[in-house]
């Protein structure tokens, strides 16, 4: 069970609150480490798998020449991001990374990008098949970058949220898997990638709970890594 995410974009729709922003952690890794670390030249037409873009894709506006598809399992997020987007390099595509996900051709993608997506997939065996069918996808010699959730001995939460076994619960509702940093080292690693650089930022916080503008010292580190499907 995870969070309906479908019905929070129609709650957001309903209520005229839809609406995208990008998010600036993702943008700062990408401008900062990405493309420095990888030397994937984002004014080329490299191609980019985006997961859990949400209402807008990160390439958006400023990224005019990659090609980019940007999945999300919401419709109503993609249908707000089809409206908003005039760049036909980027494509809206529905699907569920870790489960139904779309057919792509082995070998397709330069650069995926885990946009805050696998930190919502709680359970284990999907996040296996997540990182499994990212693994598939991506060139040999390819690029994936993850921005995750990690734990660290400072943090706590308000009820009615509550951490228990690395997954932050909502009232009893699991809403994100905040495990030790350690811990995404080995899933990524147990995938088949070889990681190249790994960072977690104790003063980059990612807020994990909902109508809180402000980090908080208390809230989860932020983890950068990005990872290579070695050519074999
Ligand atoms: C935390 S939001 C991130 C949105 C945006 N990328 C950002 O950073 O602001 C997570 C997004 O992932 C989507 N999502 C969650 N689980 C997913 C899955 N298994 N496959 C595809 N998208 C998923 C949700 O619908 C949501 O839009």
């Amino acid at each position: 069970m995870s969070v309906n995410y479908e019905k929070r974009y129609q709650e957001l729709k309903e209520t005229f609150r839809l609406e995208y922003q990008s998010p600036p952690s993702l943008l700062h890794f990408l401008e900062k480490d990405v493309w420095t670390h990888t030397g994937l030249n984002p004014e080329s037409e490299i191609k980019i798998l985006e997961l859990g873009c949400g209402a807008g894709s990160l390439f958006h506006e400023k990224y005019k020449r990659p090609k980019v598809v940007s999945l999300d399992l919401a419709p109503t997020a993609l249908e707000y991001a089809r409206e908003h987007s005039n760049q036909d390099n980027i494509i809206y595509m529905q699907g569920q990374w870790g489960g139904d996900f779309p057919y792509f051709p082995e070998n397709e993608f330069d650069f995926i990008l885990d946009a805050h997506c696998l930190h919502c997939l709680i359970e284990k065996e999907d996040r296996v098949k997540a990182l499994k069918q990212a693994y598939e996808v991506l060139k040999p010699g390819g690029w994936m970058g993850v921005e995750h959730m990690v734990s660290h001995s400072g943090m706590e939460f308000d009820a009615p949220y509550q951490l228990f076994n690395n997954t932050l619960y909502y009232a009893g509702e699991p809403q994100k898997f905040i495990p030790h940093s350690i811990e995404i080292e080995e899933e990524i690693k147990a995938a088949g990638f070889e990681i190249r650089y790994l960072r977690v930022f104790e003063t980059l916080k990612i807020i994990p709970v909902s109508g809180r503008a402000t980090p908080l010292r208390s809230d989860p580190d932020l983890l950068r890594l990005l990872c290579i499907k070695t050519e074999g």
